[in-house]
């Protein structure tokens, strides 16, 4: 199949290292001005990509987003009239609430949103690491979207585990949770995930996840505040070494994914009329971050 990886940072060069080193056909779409891009990922053979070249876009059978979420419409925006209109746009990126914008920029294609537990590393442009394995989840997010379902198995075999998840928002309100838990709270004190099994933070994260729960549910979606906030202190545990996205985002003083995160929770909880102060406060406190640049 013909692919366009968008934004190929750390996992957007891992999937189209896979892809291509399974057989497919991959094109980039990235910041880079060059119009091939070299990738070598861990001790595999290095592979040449072309970059930003619009008819490869217009032959893409499917347009594999893996920006950030506060870049996605922006950049998807402008390569609209590349976008064949039955190429299958999968959305790979932490956070949620883009996929309402790119339904309105483009309507007739499919659309899937996509979560991802693989973990990789991009030292530089030319190299990437995959430092974890992991699962990724794929959904419908439109009509269209559902008859897609075979790409799981396209994707399966490049970058296993791959699975169809038919209700994908919940997957990404499960994944959503955790991120509010973790991210915020590692950012704002520039600490490893593990930090937060201290005493001084359980509160706030009993705090978050009880109104993150009052969230999800008020969006019809299934989310219980014990099974959560055990979910979260086992994340926490398994990840105790590492810096969240977030916490790097900071230290690197990049744009965060906090608009997308706790944001979008914050936005919900306001349609729902939910009050959500602790997760309010963590919004402010990483927005105030950001501002000091
Ligand atoms: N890395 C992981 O292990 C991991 C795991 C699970 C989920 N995620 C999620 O996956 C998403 C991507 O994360 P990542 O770690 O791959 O981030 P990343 O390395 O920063 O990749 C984002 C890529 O988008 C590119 N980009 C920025 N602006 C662009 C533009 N205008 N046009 C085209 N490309 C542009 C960046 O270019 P530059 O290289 O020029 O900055 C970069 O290559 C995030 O939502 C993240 O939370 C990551």
């Amino acid at each position: 199949m013909n692919f366009t990886v968008v934004g190929p940072g750390a996992i957007g060069s891992l999937w189209a290292s896979y892809l291509k080193d399974a057989g497919h056909h991959i094109s980039l779409w990235s910041r880079q001005t060059a119009n091939q891009i070299v990738i070598k990922r861990d001790h595999c053979l290095a592979n040449t990509f072309t970059n930003n070249d619009p008819s490869s876009v217009m032959n893409a059978d499917v347009i594999l987003v893996t920006l950030k979420a506060p870049i996605v419409e922006q950049v998807l925006t402008q390569m609209k009239s590349y976008i064949n209109s039955d190429a299958i746009i999968v959305l790979m990126h932490n956070g949620m609430g883009t996929a309402e914008a790119i339904k309105t920029h483009l309507p007739d294609n499919p659309l899937l949103l996509a979560t991802t537990t693989h973990g990789a590393y991009r030292p530089s442009s030319d190299l990437v690491s995959h430092t974890g394995r992991g699962k990724t989840l794929l959904g419908a997010a439109n009509q269209k979207g559902q008859q897609c379902e075979f790409l799981v198995e396209v994707l399966n075999h490049a970058l296993a585990d791959v699975a169809w998840h038919h209700n994908i928002d919940q997957a990404l309100w499960n994944k959503l949770a955790i991120n509010c838990a973790i991210n915020p709270l590692t950012a704002i004190h520039q600490i490893r995930n593990g930090e937060l099994a201290q005493p001084q933070y359980h509160a706030q994260l009993t705090a978050i996840v009880s109104e993150v729960c009052a969230v999800i549910n008020a969006q019809g979606f299934k989310a219980e505040e014990n099974n959560l906030r055990q979910i979260i202190d086992e994340v926490i545990l398994a990840t105790s070494q590492n810096f969240s996205s977030m916490e790097q985002d900071i230290a690197h003083q990049r744009p965060s994914e906090i608009d997308f995160i706790t944001g979008y929770v914050v936005k919900c909880a306001h349609q729902h009329n939910i009050a959500v102060p602790t997760n309010q406060a963590l919004y402010n406190a990483v927005k105030q971050i950001e501002q000091r640049w």
